[in-house]
């Protein structure tokens, strides 16, 4: 089966007014392959909500993409009518909970408009008794108490909320989640509760692979197959689970790795010094490799020119080191 999505050198900018440009994806180019889980992640502000937005045809101006494709389902997403994309590809073959989704339902709303709402926006012609059947069933399928129908958000734990918005997003069987940030702010037992809806959700092919963004490579070495680390609008290294989090190559990886709590003690005791310096102003990122003011490693050409991508086996990495 081929990849279900795939991003080809796509530049998605931030055009503010005066004519300043946030180059929040900067030529990135990666696929989602059937049946897995890829991690994305990178410190704050790397572009991955970005890269979401745009993979999933969600963003609105001042984003705007200035070059590149993207393939899903044998199209060219952003050339495919607005029409056509929402009826054959939003919610139906690409589904996306967007960062902080809890917390944007609507207060005065129970959820089951919201379930109504998301089906009819997809399906227009589906009854509201219908969406609402479609819901319960599917709530009790994935054993969530079916009372969350009638209910206000308020009335929602933080991890039922998040798990709701999970369900209610994946009704139509998209092929593909996308899921930003599902775990941030959640305490330990509700993070767990939304990584099982989401292997169940796999497990159960109601969906077939996940994007999972998230600033908690713990939790990505539980459940990615790959993983791709951003930094500042760039992939700097993919690979699989095991190579990112046990046998990371690039600086800024190795150095991601060492500021995270790895429970393992053989990775702990690689630690490094947390990573010195702040990211980029992506107004005016830095020439050659956008790493190099905080790389250790760095050489004069780093200052130059911007590493091409490297690719052995699984791993592509995007450093002057590995060529
Ligand atoms: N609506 C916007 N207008 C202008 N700039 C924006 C907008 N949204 C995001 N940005 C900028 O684009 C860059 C990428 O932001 P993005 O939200 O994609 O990062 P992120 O990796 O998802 O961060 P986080 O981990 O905090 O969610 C940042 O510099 C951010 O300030
Ligand atoms: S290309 Fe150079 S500056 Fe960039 S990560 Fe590699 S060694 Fe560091
Ligand atoms: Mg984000």
């Amino acid at each position: 089966m081929k990849n279900l999505l795939e991003a080809q050198n796509l530049k998605a900018y931030y055009r503010l007014v005066g004519g300043t440009q946030i180059k929040a994806v900067d030529g990135v180019t990666l696929e989602l392959r059937p049946n897995e889980v890829l991690g994305i992640a990178g410190e704050s502000g790397c572009g991955k909500s970005t890269l979401a937005a745009v993979v999933s045809l969600t963003h609105n101006p001042p984003l705007t993409v200035i070059d590149g494709q993207v393939a899903a389902n044998g199209f060219d997403l952003l050339t495919l009518p607005k029409e056509q994309a929402r009826r054959e590809i939003k919610g139906r073959y690409i589904s996306v909970v967007p960062q902080g989704a809890m917390n944007a339902l609507n207060p005065t709303q129970r959820i089951r408009n919201f379930a109504i709402d998301m089906l009819r926006e997809h399906q227009p012609e589906i009854t509201k008794q219908d969406a609402v059947d479609l819901a319960r069933t599917r709530l009790q399928e994935l054993s969530l108490p079916e009372r969350v129908l009638t209910s206000y958000p308020h009335e929602l734990s933080g991890g039922m909320k998040q798990r709701t918005v999970i369900v209610l997003s994946t009704l139509l069987n998209p092929k593909v989640l996308i899921a930003d940030e599902p775990t941030s702010a959640l305490d330990v037992s509700s993070q767990k509760a939304v990584i099982r809806l989401l292997m169940t959700l796999l497990d159960e092919q109601i969906i077939t692979s996940v994007a999972f963004i998230t600033h908690e490579l713990p939790l990505l070495r539980q459940v990615a197959d790959r993983i791709a680390i951003m930094y500042a609008g760039k992939l700097v290294e993919v690979g699989t689970m095991e190579e990112i989090i046990f046998e990371p190559q690039h600086p800024y990886t190795r150095a991601l790795m060492g500021s995270m709590l790895v429970p393992e003690r053989h990775v702990r005791e690689r630690r490094i010094e947390g990573i010195p310096g702040v990211p980029p102003d992506l107004k005016n990122p830095p020439a050659g490799c956008r790493f190099h003011p905080r790389c250790a490693d760095r050489i004069e050409w780093c200052l130059q020119e911007e590493p091409p991508p490297k690719t052995v086996g699984d791993r592509t990495t995007w450093c002057w080191l590995m060529h």
